[in-house]
């Protein structure tokens, strides 16, 4: 059954979210989990539909995974497949960063290439190329990659640009590869020191110096416990959720370092923003300033706070500017936010003009990927009126617990089917 949240605008948010794991640091993990047989403990493990789709992979190729609490899992046993399930990789493009692992551990892997989705075309040249770097042999069939390396070898790859997959796919290559490699220009997306932290728990020797990621390859890999980081998206969608509606917003367990970008982005437009140790609160000061933002890879501003902050701006005094450099085609919320009466266009040259206005109105609009349907969901909780969300599977992909959240903090949500 397909659903949408109804959402009664205009209610200022006040409060505090316990911010739960990262998307993107839990996926990259269980993938990682596949270099060990011995037991895995991960814990502050989101629960969200994309991961139990990583978690339903490592089980195909041969792990035993069993919950042992609300957001911890074990994961342990041996491989016993190298071939990735089409429709798990078709469900969720992460699941393209078995193949490092299954190369690693079995010499080879077939793996489907996953396809592009709504926000562009992502290749994975850069994962192959520095694949063959280490020694792969790649050959296509059908959609499919089938990698073979009975050997890898280490070997020094420099990634024209910092994808945050390639790093992550490469890094869990490098690890099997006897000897030094060095990745260069790789991405520092803080998911990725989450990774390489975990590898070195099983035993990895690696090190990360800004862009260079240093590898001792060659290691035989133990048990391990890891908490995974927190997720700096989530905790940016709230802070935009609070600033949108002129409330005050406080999240907890999350490391302000690893969204400074918005933080600061924030004060600029006027907001109130109160930083320590391990939270963050906003506190608006009234309508917010215009801005102009430009997302880039990390330190940059993140592309994945950029249709969240983009409904904000819809708001703000004046003329805004925001342009999206890391993927080609991120707008889906655009037309959406146009039905609430903003006043927004984008040009083809990836970059979004906004005339702020003091008010939006409800309407339905239809979440097309994880972040676009945040965005709406933010432009709902500030609009007039009823607001429907359509497409909930796309924020269930990305947001736990989104509708309680949103309800402890003030706002009239409700969960209802799409026909309802
Ligand atoms: C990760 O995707 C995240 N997903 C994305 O989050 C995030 O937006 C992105 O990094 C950038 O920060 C996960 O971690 C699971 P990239 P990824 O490789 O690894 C191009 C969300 O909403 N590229 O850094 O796919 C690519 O097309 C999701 O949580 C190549 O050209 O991102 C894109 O334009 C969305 N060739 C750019 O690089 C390649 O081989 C950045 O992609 C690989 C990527």
């Amino acid at each position: 059954m397909t659903e949408k949240l109804t959402i009664r605008g205009g209610k200022t948010l006040e409060g505090k979210i316990e911010i739960a794991g990262a998307k993107n640091s839990a996926l990259p993990l269980i993938a990682a989990t596949l270099l060990t047989e011995k037991e895995v403990y991960l814990e502050n493990v989101p629960r969200l539909d994309d991961v139990q789709t990583m978690l339903n992979m490592v089980r195909e190729l041969g792990k035993d995974v069993t919950a042992t609490g609300p957001d911890t899992v074990r994961i342990t046993g041996a491989v016993s497949s190298n071939q990735a399930p089409a429709e798990l990789v078709r469900k969720m493009r992460a699941s393209f960063l078995v193949l490092a692992p299954l190369l690693g551990k079995t010499g080879r892997a077939e793996v489907p290439l996953p396809g592009g989705c709504n926000i562009g075309t992502r290749p994975v040249n850069l994962h192959l190329q520095g694949l063959k770097r280490l020694g792969v042999e790649i050959n296509q069939d059908d959609g499919r990659i089938i990698a073979r390396a009975n050997n890898l070898r280490s070997n020094d790859i420099f990634l024209d640009y910092p994808s945050v997959g390639a790093t992550e796919q490469l890094l869990m290559a490098a690890v099997c590869a006897k000897g030094k490699t060095t990745i260069y220009n790789g991405a520092q997306e803080p998911e990725i020191r989450d990774l390489a932290l975990f590898l070195t728990e099983l035993g990895a020797d690696l090190s990360l110096k800004g862009s260079v990621l240093t590898v001792n390859g060659g290691s035989e890999f133990g048990k391990g416990n890891y908490k995974v980081l927190s997720d700096r998206i989530a905790a940016g969608t709230y802070m935009l959720a609070g600033v949108a509606t002129g409330g005050k917003v406080k999240v907890e367990s999350v490391d302000p370092s690893s969204i400074k970008p918005l933080s600061l982005k924030l004060r600029k437009a006027g907001v109130k923003v109160e930083e320590n140790e391990r939270s963050i609160q906003i506190e608006s000061q009234g309508r917010p300033d215009n801005l102009e933002v430009i997302t880039l890879p990390f330190p940059g501003f993140p592309t994945d706070l950029q249709a969240p902050i983009t409904s904000v701006l819809t708001l703000a005094k004046g003329k805004s500017v925001v342009k999206e450099t890391v993927f080609d085609s991120r707008f889906g919320h655009v037309a959406e936010l146009s039905k609430m009466g903003a006043d927004i266009s984008v040009t083809n040259s990836n970059t979004v003009f906004i005339e702020g206005k003091n008010k939006l109105r409800g309407t339905e609009v239809e979440a097309t990927d994880i972040r676009a349907g945040a965005s709406l969901v933010i432009a709902g909780l500030a609009a007039e009126g009823k607001t429907e969300v359509s497409g909930m599977k796309h924020l269930d992909r990305g947001y736990s617990e989104l509708q309680s959240h949103l309800e402890s903090l003030g706002a009239t949500i409700e969960r209802v089917s799409e026909n309802g």
